[in-house]
């Protein structure tokens, strides 16, 4: 029970790799905060059937109002806040388009949830942190920012930004025993990929090809790494950002 005592807010937990982090943390001791713009509460439920607290807790990462809520709801809740994994984004749902036609509000509704949001939550959750002079922050980027993934450049943009800020992050919190690290899944058949036929079809192959392991990533897969991260053992690990991805970018 690595996270007994802990508190997580899990970003985007209402489903695939998000629930699956929020499930294992719970699983391993943390009080879980799933902060979701979809209804979490039956994941929330779920968690707390297998005796973990578990709080879900309406939340859109691009809104500074709802995100401040969020944070206070947890430490009313739980009474502090030791871990914010940044797994929300705009990801499953996003329809592949060559770079001409990425509209201006569609550039910026995505920055705004994948970049912004994990800026806003960061911000959000750092005074806490600060206070008990420890922190864990984990943010999920993309294996596609390593790659260049084409036809979804509004999102590959918005990973590579979320790596940077990890890094330089890192550096800004870090006095305060503050990691802030990266995971970076390889396409990964979370349920909303495998509802996205186009996704599927244009990906799946391709990502197994490419891979020292050479099959399917699942939301199991992920979870392992956010928790390392996550832990007491990553203490001395920042600013890193970690491929999980059956070995198809070596960085
Ligand atoms: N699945 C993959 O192949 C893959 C690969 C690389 C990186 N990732 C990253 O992993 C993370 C999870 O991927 P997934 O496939 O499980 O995604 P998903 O699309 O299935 O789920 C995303 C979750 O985020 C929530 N969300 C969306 N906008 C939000 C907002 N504004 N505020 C709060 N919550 C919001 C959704 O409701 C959903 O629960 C994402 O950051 C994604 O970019 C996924």
């Amino acid at each position: 029970m690595r996270f007994d005592n802990q508190v997580a807010i899990v970003t985007g937990a209402q489903t695939g790799i998000g629930r699956a982090i929020a499930e294992r943390l719970a699983s391993e001791g943390a009080a879980v905060v799933l902060a979701d713009v979809a209804d979490a509460e039956p994941v929330a439920e779920h968690i707390r059937s297998t005796g973990a607290r578990a709080l879900a807790v309406r939340t859109d990462v691009s809104d500074e109002t709802s995100v401040a809520h969020m944070v206070d709801q947890t430490v009313e809740a739980f009474g502090r806040v030791d871990i914010l994994v940044n797994n929300a984004a705009i990801a499953s749902t996003i329809e592949l388009r060559a770079f001409e036609q990425i509209t201006v509000s569609q550039w910026r509704r995505m920055q705004d949830v994948n970049m912004m949001g994990p800026f806003l939550c960061i911000r959000a959750v750092a005074p806490h942190m600060r206070a008990q002079q420890q922190g864990r922050i984990v943010n999920i980027t993309s294996g596609t920012a390593f790659k260049g993934a084409p036809f979804m450049l509004d999102y590959v943009a918005s990973k590579g930004a979320l790596m940077t800020m990890t890094r330089a992050l890192a550096r800004e919190l870090g006095k305060d025993f503050i990691t802030v690290n990266a995971v970076s899944p390889g396409y990964t058949l979370s349920e909303g990929n495998l509802a996205n036929k186009e996704f599927l079809s244009s990906y799946r192959d391709a990502a197994i090809q490419g891979r020292a392991i050479p099959r399917d990533g699942w939301p199991a897969d992920i979870v392992g790494a956010v928790a390392f991260l996550a832990s007491a053992d990553a203490a001395f690990v920042s600013g890193q950002i970690m491929a999980v991805d059956g070995g198809s970018v070596y960085h």
